[in-house]
């Protein structure tokens, strides 16, 4: 296991998992003012006087109906694709590699300190914009409360892009030492490591001053020093051996911040953001004297280096084929692909106006696609002389478990480029 120090340049990094990392889109007609908020949500169901509409589902005992998260509201942007995730919960299925991954992180930190971390599996994936983005010092201008990067169900609720949007209830709440798993949800890019879906497992770690005293550094650099052991132990828990190496970064909630890459699939992958956390957070939620750490980590991205599945789509297939592979409390096991279906390319140009991003294109791709969408590529952008600029994007479908027939193909992409012009209001070329 190679571990070293690199620095490198915060935003000159490709969009990845990290809360910061997102794509480059700039604020336009998608963005909305979400004006500083007090309201905590809440999974209760909102007495709006309609009845539940096509479906409900349970998380943590509370129902939730679809209209509670899926409106026709221009402060809405969730599409029934992501309503139909919400109650999924792969982290909580012991057979599943999301499950497994969580169980044996877990283990570690059972073993490492006594069962004193507490954890949390089953808090609402429904945040308000105040836990998700102020509690944590997340600027007000900052791009990840865009409606480009952030589902909202309203101007004040959210799905949760992060599990770091319940660190400061869980403060108040007296927590010390927690670990917090469960769905986070953005809008991204298309391709194998991306998903509008994933898991993320949150750690936070409270020291009072008695802890660092004694060793004559200062409370953060003991707590820095805490959190790289923790992580560096947690990683050969988990890899044994494996390339890995330490980031400088940047994030709202904590200083100093690093972040842990592994050397998967010939890249470098980022896995996880962490950092000594912000005074301010602390101060405010109740620890007033203390110091604390804390990380993100993404399991898909994890597990996909871990159990050698080398499409993050294939977490949420119900084929027999992938889930029968893995067993409860079994980490060694690589996932063995069971064909390879060939991909199919299509081609489509337009003219963009202001306002196009590519998660809006990406949304609509899988809208109609779903999952047999596998990646969405700009493969050419030009701007003529009166200013227009034109995109072209590779689409390819394919299916983890089947052969798509052309017209099957034929017919989504036919779908998306209507879509593309209708709800995208750009020109097809
Ligand atoms: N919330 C960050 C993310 O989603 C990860 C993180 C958590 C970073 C805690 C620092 C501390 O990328």
């Amino acid at each position: 296991m190679a571990m070293s120090i690199a620095q490198f340049t915060f935003f000159s990094r490709a969009a990845s998992s990290s809360f910061l990392h997102r794509t480059n889109a700039r604020f336009n007609q998608f963005t909305f003012s979400t004006p500083f908020s007090t309201a905590a949500a809440t999974c209760t169901r909102k007495k709006n006087g309609r009845l539940p509409v096509m479906s409900a589902l349970e998380l943590g005992g509370v129902k939730i109906a679809r209209d509670d998260v899926v409106r026709d509201d221009p402060t809405n942007n969730v599409p029934d694709s992501i309503f139909s995730k919400l109650g999924m919960q792969l982290h909580k299925r012991n057979q599943h590699p999301i499950g497994i991954l969580k169980n044996a992180i877990y283990e570690y930190f059972d073993a490492n300190y006594s069962n004193k971390f507490d954890k949390f599996d089953d808090l609402c994936p429904l945040v308000s914009v105040k836990q998700n983005f102020d509690d944590v010092l997340v600027p007000a201008d900052h791009i990840s409360r865009s409606y480009n990067d952030t589902y909202y169900v309203d101007s004040q609720t959210v799905l949760r892009c992060h599990t770091s949007a319940h660190q400061a209830e869980l403060l108040r709440d007296g927590h010390t030492h927690f670990l917090v798993t469960g769905d986070v949800y953005r809008r991204d890019s298309i391709d194998s490591t991306h998903y509008p879906v994933f898991h993320q497992m949150e750690g936070f770690r409270v020291f009072s001053p008695k802890e660092w005293e004694a060793s004559g550094l200062d409370g953060t650099s003991y707590a820095a020093d805490d959190l790289k052991k923790c992580l560096e132990g947690l990683a050969r828990h988990l890899f044994g051996a494996v390339e890995m190496r330490w980031i400088d970064a940047y994030f709202p909630f904590t200083n100093p911040s690093f972040e842990l890459e592994i050397y998967f699939q010939e890249k470098w992958m980022e896995v996880l953001g962490c950092g000594v956390t912000e005074q301010e957070i602390l101060r405010n939620n109740g620890q007033l004297d203390s110091v604390a750490w804390a990380f993100g980590l993404g399991l898909e991205r994890l597990a996909m280096v871990l159990f050698d599945i080398p499409d993050i789509r294939l977490f949420w297939s119900n084929d027999e084929r992938f889930t029968s592979q893995f067993t409860k409390g079994k980490m060694g096991i690589k996932f063995k692909p069971f064909s390879k279906f060939p991909p199919c390319y299509k081609d489509m140009s337009f003219w963009i106006n202001e306002s196009f991003t590519e998660n809006n294109l990406c949304e609509v791709v899988r809208g109609v696609a779903g999952d047999l969408a596998e990646e969405v590529q700009l493969i050419d952008n030009f701007t003529n002389k009166k200013g227009m600029t034109s995109h072209c994007y590779r689409i390819a479908y394919r299916s983890m478990e089947r052969s798509l027939t052309d017209e099957e193909i034929n017919e989504l992409q036919r779908k998306v480029r209507e879509q593309v012009e209708t709800k995208l209001n750009v020109e097809l070329r």
